[in-house]
């Protein structure tokens, strides 16, 4: 019996909450998805976590938040990163960032998921290479972990493409979070790693990537400056779900999922 993964890309403020309290539990019961995993960026209306928002996206079965360059937009998570081992930032963060860049959690029939987060250079700042950190990580990483995940957490769907090839045969999955839009080249590659581009964001797509539209197009049209907010209605949840076999931690199925607005408000 493969182990099912369940992906879940950034989560955007109070509409992605809401969609995944309406949708989660089903999803999981569903696909009987043993481990869950999410990027925890933009929970807090948009920017950064907050202890609260995390909570609540634990409490419905998320079992490792990750994250990316809105990071260390509420400050109480700069504390609140080293409380709690189901946090990773980026690996390539700086040697001053608090937190850890990969974890390793149990599922409850006791199999061994490490979770790496990425961040990716292109458009992104100037990070030290996710390449060569993903090789330094994985050195680390327990001969007993049954399954290796990597989010890199990147603009250019060409560097996480390069990604994927680099660790094909090396972890299970590299998939992409940070631009809010799901790509369909969900493959596996021919050394058994799954990859999909990015995953896409549980929010509102009634909006400009999460935030809303007049708001977006002031800033885009008049270049005048006007502080983003994120939409907070009609969540939907884009989601992919990956089946790997435990005996080889290889991928054998990746799949994206969607649960539309209209589906979820019938469940709220
Ligand atoms: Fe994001
Ligand atoms: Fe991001």
């Amino acid at each position: 019996m493969p182990l099912n993964i369940l992906i879940i890309g950034d989560i955007i403020g109070k509409a992605g909450r809401r969609a995944l309290r309406a949708g989660l539990p089903e999803l999981i019961d569903r696909h009987m998805v043993d481990f869950v995993v999410a990027n925890g960026e933009n929970l807090a209306a948009g920017f950064g976590l907050t202890g609260k928002c995390a909570n609540e996206i634990f409490n419905l079965g998320v079992d490792v938040l990750t994250n990316g360059n809105h990071c260390w937009d509420q400050k109480e998570f700069l504390k609140l990163i080293d409380q709690d081992a189901r946090f990773v930032r980026p690996a390539n963060f700086t040697s001053f960032a608090p937190g850890r860049g990969w974890t390793v959690r149990e599922t409850a029939a006791g199999h061994r998921i490490a979770v790496i987060n990425l961040i990716g250079q292109t458009f992104m700042g100037g990070w030290a290479c996710p390449f060569l950190t993903a090789d330094a990580v994985l050195a680390q990483i327990p001969d007993d972990v049954d399954v290796i995940l990597v989010d890199i957490h990147a603009e250019a769907s060409s560097e996480k493409m390069g990604l994927a090839w680099y660790l094909d045969g090396r972890v299970s999955c590299v998939y992409g979070t940070h631009t809010h839009v799901p790509t369909c080249d969900e493959a596996i590659l021919p050394k058994g790693t799954a990859r999909q581009s990015d995953v896409g964001m549980t929010g509102s797509y009634q909006s400009v990537i999460g935030m809303k539209v007049d708001i977006a197009l002031k800033r885009m049209v008049q270049k005048l400056p006007q502080r983003f907010e994120p939409v907070e209605r009609g969540g939907e949840i884009r989601a992919t779900l990956l089946r790997v076999d435990a005996a080889t931690g290889k991928a054998v199925a990746i799949e994206r999922l969607m649960m539309s607005a209209e589906e979820l408000e019938g469940r709220r």
